[in-house]
Formats: structure tokens, C-alpha cells, sequence
């Protein structure tokens, strides 16, 4: 360790580098002392690895047996933790019951066991079921940034807590799920400079664009490449942009392509033609950099969705958006959802398959709504009795539709079949109660009232952040929505 660092820390802070229950060394000062790791790893190449120990369940152990027992603890876990680590490593007190090391010149791999004997001391000479947990990240390789690399560390503890508790956890990035390919966008316009236009809007994301002055151009490279979404200019000499969308719309290799038509502004009877000819969306001239991004961005996530299923759930991809485009309130509902879903399972250490089936879920969760009349969807009012009854039919009818795919669908028809559910029982359209409720049915469910709350809706204007999740959080008061999971949600959001 560095003297000199010790030396400035002290004539700085006018305060001691060591935290005085336990002799490790403060927060304060192992900031700098990560600072300093970060730099020397950066000049050196010389990995090194994070980890930060939690105490398993220290709150409650402090209510029990009282502050002064628990300080007894931490000094008791401090002492054998500067026993196990090598003389090289810097060992600090994070926080009240977290520790932190940054063990230098070695990958998680070698710091596993170092940290797994630590884990183990622990467990058998710490107070009676005294445990700890602890999450491991390297630097540079989970990040090189140090916010971002510190983040991972406590990810990977969260991960430890969620499995289970006393074990020692590796940060790992997880792929994206579906597809980690880039996508690729074909710009069509016979005007050079539009395409260089677009073409500069989507420059801050990995795509990759692909470029055509002509209908005919446009169509051979459809023809022959895979694109996973097409912008396209309305006005161009011999073949128009409707009759490639016509074109590109009427044939079943690539109907499911994405098309933006760019129309000028306000040219209703362009995208009125557009909309019958199956364009997807429209951006007017000259387009809005922030509106152009959104866009391409949400369709292009819809593509990709897309390319994972069979076209039996690609028929159910539509199905939703049928449903969505019936509700005039609802745009960009279902892939909210999704995304938001996603994120929520991905934080309580979900496995892979049930963050999948909570992604599609919340993509075709109330396809069922197919069945529900249009002005019991939109009516501007509370539905009477009888209207609730048919509305709560919706979760029943979209899992009746998607059950002929159980194989495929799997876990994704408990999603639509409970998505309703509420842990006292006064859900629909079962009345399952706490745990009869599948996990990502759960999960769906916060993500829903959630985005439903934030969003106008027939009665009334979006809520803000704040109320919507006061209204959660009261939900999760009286029992009906599962308190761990608004934990997550307030993380995110
Ligand atoms: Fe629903």
C-alpha cells in the first residue's frame, strides 16, 4: 500500500485512513486507494479484482441481540478477513456491514478462492449462523469505468443475496437474449444528401446502414440481404415509395420488415396510403432527430423479437399490435412492459428462460383483449359491473389463443393467464393467492400497473412518477403486490 496516499489522506481530511471499530482501512480513504488501482492497472495492464462482503441479514441480527453484539460481529468478520487476504490486497470497511477488497494482480477466478476461504472462516468461527455473502467483478473487463465497474461488483453481491446467501458471486455480463446481432437498416432516397442526413441520426447506435437512390435498387438489396428495417422516401422518380412498401408488404420473405415511410409534413393522404399499404411508421420531412431514433429504435426491437419466433408467434406479434392499435391509449404499451419486465427479472437474478418468457409475455400479455369490445377498451369512464366482466374475461381468451403453442410458449401462458392475479386473492380471473402466483406473472403484473399508471388512459391523464408509485406502493401495503419487487422497480425507475 501505498505510504505517500496515506500521508496526503491524512494531511487532507486532518483524519485517520483506518476505521476505528475494526482497524481496516475507512471508505474514504479506499476510494483513493481504488483510484489508485484503476490508474496503475490502466499503465501496468495488470487486472485486478473488486469485491465487496455483505453481512447476511445484519439488520435483523442488530434488532435482536442489540448494536453493541453486532459491532462484535463486524470486528469478529474484520479480523479474519485481513487473516485471509495477501499482503498485496487492500481491505476497507465499505460501510456499516459491508466490506470491500480490492485484490490486486489477479483475476476473479484466483480471487474466488481467496474470498471463498474468507466465506468459509465466517461461517464456522463468526457468532452462531452468522453468514456472509459476496459479489467479485474485474477490472478492466467489467468495466472500465470506475462508477460503472464498482456498480458491477455490487450487482454481482446483489446476485449472491438473491441465490441465496452465503456464497461468493462472479460478475458476469449477460448476452443480450434474443439476438446479438447488429441490426441493419436500408435507407432508401434519391436524394444523397437525405440519406446522409439519416444516416448521420442513426450514427450513435450500432447499426448497420445499408443505402439505395432507387425503388429498384432498394428491392434487389431486400431481395438478396437480410434488413431489419427499411426507411423510406415517399417521392422518387419511376418507382414511388408506396409501390416499394406495396411491394416489400406483399411478399410473405418480407412482409415482416419494418417499414418507416418518410413522407412530407402534414401530407395526410401520403400516410393514409401509407397506413393501407402496411407501412409501420412514418416520419415527416425533414425528419426530427429524436423522433427518427425513437422510432427505428422501438421497431427495430420488435424486428428482432421477431426473428426469434416461428411465424405461428409471429401471427401473435401482430395479434398484439392489433390489440394495442384498438386501444387508442396504449402505444408502445406492450414493448414498455416488456423492457421494463425484463429489467426487473434480470435484477432478482431470474434465470434465463423465465427472463425470455417475461419478455414475450409482456409483448402478447393481453392479446386476449382481441375479444373485448373496442368501446368497453376506450370508454372515457369507470366500466360499469357487466363491462368489468367482459374485461376481465381478456387474461382466459389470450391464453385460450396462445395455448396451442404451449410448447414453444411454455411458461410465457402463465404470464397471460395470471398477469391479473393479486397475492390476496382478489385478482381475476382465478383469485390465485401469494405464492399459486407464477413469478413472472408477478413480475408482469408491477411492470403493468406501472406503465398504465404513467400513460393517459381513456379517463384519464398520465400520472406522475411519484404518484404512480405511491399507488404501488400502497397495492403492496394491503398485500396485493409483492413488496420486493417494487423494491426493484424503485431501482429502476
Ligand atoms: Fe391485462
Amino acid at each position: 500500500m501505498n505510504a505517500d496516499l496515506k500521508t496526503d489522506y491524512e494531511n487532507e481530511t486532518k483524519a485517520s485512513f483506518t476505521d476505528c471499530l475494526t482497524g481496516l482501512l475507512n471508505h474514504g480513504f479506499f476510494q483513493l486507494a481504488l483510484d489508485s488501482e484503476i490508474k496503475r492497472s490502466q499503465r501496468y495492464e495488470r487486472p485486478f479484482t473488486l469485491a465487496f462482503i455483505d453481512v447476511d441479514s445484519f439488520a435483523s441480527y442488530n434488532r435482536h441481540y442489540g448494536p453493541a453484539k453486532g459491532d462484535r460481529i463486524i470486528k469478529e468478520i474484520a479480523g479474519i478477513v485481513k487473516n485471509c487476504v495477501r499482503e498485496v490486497d487492500i481491505a476497507a470497511r465499505y460501510s456499516g456491514d459491508v466490506f470491500a477488497i480490492i485484490l490486486t494482480q489477479c483475476k476473479s477466478d484466483e480471487a474466488a478462492g481467496i474470498l471463498e476461504r474468507i466465506r468459509e472462516s465466517v461461517a464456522i468461527l463468526a457468532g452462531e449462523h452468522t453468514t456472509i455473502s459476496i459479489g467479485i467483478a474485474d477490472y478492466p473487463a467489467a468495466s472500465e469505468n470506475k462508477e460503472i465497474f464498482v456498480k458491477k461488483a455490487e450487482e454481482a453481491l446483489v446476485k449472491a443475496k438473491i441465490k441465496g446467501k452465503n456464497r461468493v458471486t462472479i460478475f458476469k455480463e449477460e448476452k443480450e437474449l434474443l439476438n446479438d446481432q447488429t441490426p441493419r437498416i436500408l435507407v432508401v432516397d434519391d436524394e444523397p444528401k437525405n440519406i446522409k442526413l439519416l444516416e448521420a441520426f442513426l450514427l450513435p447506435f450500432k447499426y448497420e446502414i445499408l443505402k439505395a437512390e432507387n425503388g429498384e435498387d432498394a428491392l434487389s438489396i431486400i431481395d438478396r440481404t437480410e434488413i431489419d428495417m427499411v426507411l423510406l422516401d415517399v417521392m422518387m422518380p419511376r418507382m414511388d415509395g408506396f409501390e416499394v412498401c406495396r411491394r416489400i408488404k406483399g411478399n410473405d420473405n418480407t412482409r415482416m420488415i419494418p417499414v418507416i415511410m418518410v413522407t412530407a409534413l402534414d401530407d395526410t393522404e401520403a400516410k393514409v396510403k401509407a397506413i393501407e399499404l402496411g407501412a409501420d411508421d412514418f416520419v415527416t420531412k425533414p425528419p426530427n432527430r429524436i423522433e427518427l431514433q425513437a422510432r427505428v429504435k422501438s421497431l427495430i426491437k420488435v424486428k428482432i423479437l421477431n426473428n426469434t419466433l416461428t411465424s405461428l408467434e409471429s401471427v401473435l406479434f401482430s395479434l398484439a399490435n392489433t390489440v394495442e392499435a384498438k386501444d387508442e391509449y396504449t402505444s408502445g404499451h406492450t414493448l414498455r412492459v416488456s423492457e421494463l419486465s425484463v429489467e426487473l427479472a434480470k435484477r432478482m437474478g431470474m434465470a434465463k428462460n423465465d427472463i425470455n418468457a417475461i419478455k414475450i409475455g409482456g409483448i402478447i400479455h393481453d392479446v386476449g383483449k382481441i375479444g373485448v369490445p373496442k368501446d368497453i377498451i376506450n370508454k372515457p369512464g369507470r366500466l360499469d359491473p357487466d363491462e368489468f366482466e367482459i374485461m376481465k374475461t381478456h387474461p382466459y381468451i389470450g391464453y385460450k389463443i396462445c395455448s396451442p403453442l404451449k410448447k414453444s410458449l411454455g411458461k410465457v401462458l402463465d404470464i397471460i393467464y395470471y398477469h391479473h392475479e393479486k397475492l390476496d386473492g382478489s385478482g381475476y380471473p382465478v383469485g390465485l393467492k401469494g405464492n399459486d402466483i407464477p413469478i413472472g406473472a408477478k413480475v408482469l403484473a408491477v411492470a403493468d400497473i406501472y406503465d398504465a399508471l404513467t400513460s393517459d388512459r381513456p379517463y384519464r391523464k398520465a400520472l406522475s412518477k411519484e404518484k404512480a408509485l405511491e399507488i404501488l406502493r400502497q397495492e403492496a401495503g394491503e398485500g396485493k403486490l409483492e413488496k420486493q419487487i417494487l423494491d426493484y422497480l424503485l431501482e429502476i425507475v
